[in-house]
This record gives structure tokens, sequence and C-alpha cells, in this order.
């Protein structure tokens, strides 16, 4: 067990934020497989601000999606504070509020916001120092290795948030230039973890429950967290958290088990989103499902850009079935 603050997390298994992913319900049904700590898709403050609509449904959550983070972004002191202020007054159901400066988006970055802050370090810390400040739950913060490879300053801004008050940093292992791709090394951040003051968690390329280890090993982190590579693979995170819970290691998913996930899943975004849009975003999602499945490229195709409604879904998962695990079709 380690701890934000004050608030304890019994796991190794963090689930990411990731905007357009993490709803209530990805959450909801990642919980019991061990997740440790989820976070909210993030969160503009501007958003908060104008009172947008869509802003505000990322602030839900439930009895079980817990311990939280709401992830905030901006670009400015005073409009995270107020924003804050905001989301404080609201009566809203969550543990910890995390700060996002490292989103590499250009709508997110030409306003200051995400990782146009690791440019400007000691504006970051003076604005950090105010959010800490105006927050009653402890304040986390989610960073890059910095802006490009020639600007990497991740060790400078650790330091500076942790003196702001900051009790959890997450470094995701990229510079903001790298954006998503190459593959990420843990030896930029061998011991980190051991030397710093506040919790450190590991965020990037995290497919395997032996790259969880290694990460954890090579870096001294407290936990890592699971973006890209739990998408479709929920098992991962039941891996990791069984792992370091018992020293044991738990075979992957069989593709029965994927199929009643894909199902309970798509039920539940259904259920929250409505069909329509629940619909769009599971052709992202539910195709992952199959990864690492053989025989599945046709029906991958299906749901990336045939499914319009959820009897679409079952009737997919219903011929896997019937294909690929000899079940018989009831009338
Ligand atoms: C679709 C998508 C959306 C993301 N949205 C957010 C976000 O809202 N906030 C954030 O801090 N990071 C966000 N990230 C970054 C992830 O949390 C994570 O740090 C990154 O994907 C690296 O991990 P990975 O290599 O295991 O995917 C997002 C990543 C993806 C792929």
């Amino acid at each position: 067990m380690w701890k934000i603050k004050d608030l304890p997390i019994n796991g190794r298994a963090v689930l990411a934020p990731m905007a357009g992913i993490t709803t209530l319900s990805y959450r909801n049904f990642y919980k019991p497989f061990g997740v440790a700590l989820s976070y909210t898709e993030m969160v503009s403050d501007m958003g908060l601000i104008h009172n947008n609509s869509i802003t505000y449904t990322y602030l839900e959550s439930s009895h079980l999606d817990h311990p939280l983070a709401i992830q905030l972004f901006g670009g400015s002191k005073e409009t995270l504070v107020e924003a804050i202020k905001i989301i404080e007054n609201g009566n809203y159901n969550y543990d910890v509020l995390d700060i996002n400066l490292g989103c590499p988006v250009p709508k997110v970055t030409k306003a200051g916001a995400g990782s146009a802050w690791l440019k400007r370090p000691k504006e970051l810390f003076d604005a950090m120092e105010a959010v800490v400040k105006a927050s009653t739950k402890p304040v986390t913060a989610k960073i890059r290795l910095g802006w490009d490879v020639s600007t990497i300053n991740f060790l400078e801004v650790i330091e500076g948030l942790e003196k702001a008050g900051v009790a959890m940093i997450a470094l995701h292992l990229r510079t903001r230039a790298e954006l998503y791709s190459g593959k990420v090394d843990y030896e930029i951040a061998r011991d980190l973890g051991r030397k710093m003051r506040v919790p450190l968690v590991i965020s990037g390329d995290i497919y395997s429950l032996d790259q969880a280890i290694s990460a954890i090993e090579i870096t001294g982190a407290s936990a890592v967290m699971l973006a890209r590579g739990a998408m479709g693979n929920p098992h991962l995170v039941k891996q990791i958290d069984h792992y370091y819970k018992t020293g044991e290691r738990l075979a992957e998913a069989t593709l029965a088990e994927q199929i009643s996930y894909m199902r309970t899943y798509a039920k539940m975004l259904v259920e929250q989103k409505g069909e329509q849009t629940a619909v769009k975003m599971l052709r992202g999602i539910l195709p992952k499902f199959l990864n690492h499945y053989p025989f599945m490229k046709e029906y991958k195709m299906i749901l990336v850009n045939k499914i319009v409604t959820y009897a679409d879904i079952e009737s997919v998962l219903n011929q896997i079935e019937v294909e690929h695990l000899n079940k018989t079709i009831k009338i």
C-alpha cells in the first residue's frame, strides 16, 4: 500500500486518464479487475467557468469509482483556481485533484495548458502553489519528460512541484514532441521514485505484466499507469494487481472471457451515453479486445466500420461464439 498524502492506494495498477475513453462506464468496468486509482477524462477549466454542459458530465462518478482523481487542465493560475472553486462548491465525489501538465494537443498547448507548462517552470511552480492552496483534496500532477529532446527538464519540474506541495507525480516517459510514438525507456528514470519526496507513477508502454515489473523495478515507482496497453485488455490490470498482492502470475484472458467483457462493457457504455454515441465510441475500443486472438481480423473490421446499433454488436459476438467457441445459437 502507498499513499497520496493521507489517501491509501491499495495496488500498483493505475488507470490512466484518456480523453474520449475513460468515461465513468470505462472506469466502473475496469475497477473490479484491480484498479488502484482512476482518473476522469481531462476537464477544461474554461469549460467549467463558461458552464459548458459536456464539461460537467466529465465530473460524474459512482460509489464504485474510488479513489478517483479529477483531472483538470488550464493555461493560467487564475482560471485553474477559479475552476477548482467551482469543483469544490459542486459536491462532486472525488478524492484527488490532478493537473494535466502533459497534454500535447495544439488546441490545449496554444492556450498555455497541458505540456506547454513545462516550458515555463517558474510560472508553473507559482501556479501549482496556488492550486494546492485552493484545493481541499490532495493535488497531483501528470507530466512528460519535457517539451522536446533539447529541453528535457523533468527533474527540475519534479523538484519544483514537490516544493509547491504536490502529493504524487505521474511521469509519462515521452517528450511533448514525441506525442504518443516511439518506445519509452524506463532507464531515463532509473531510481527516480526512490529519490523523490512524493510517490511516482510511471506512464508509457505498459502492455504486459513483465513491462510493469520492469518499469517498477527500474524506476522505483509506486505504481504503473495503464493507458493504451490495457485498452481491450482488462486482464492486464488483474495480472498486475494480483502479482503485487500474491506473487502469482495469472494467464492471459481466454477468447470466451474477452467476448463476455465486450458484452458487459458495451452494455455499460450504451446505458451511460445512449446507443448512438456509445456505439460510435465502441467502434474504437471493441476491436482491441480481439487483438492477439487468431482469425479475428474480419470481425475487427466489422466492429470498426459497420456497427450502428447494440444489436449489431451482439450479432458479431454471437457469430464469434458460434464459429470459434463451438456454441450453438439458441432459438
Ligand atoms: C486516446 C488518448 C487520450 C489521452 N488523454 C489523456 C488525458 O486526457 N490526460 C492525460 O493526462 N493523458 C492522456 N493521455 C495519455 C495517457 O494517459 C498516457 O500517459 C499515454 O498514453 C502513455 O501511455 P501508453 O504508452 O501506455 O499509452 C491520453 C492518451 C491516449 C492514447
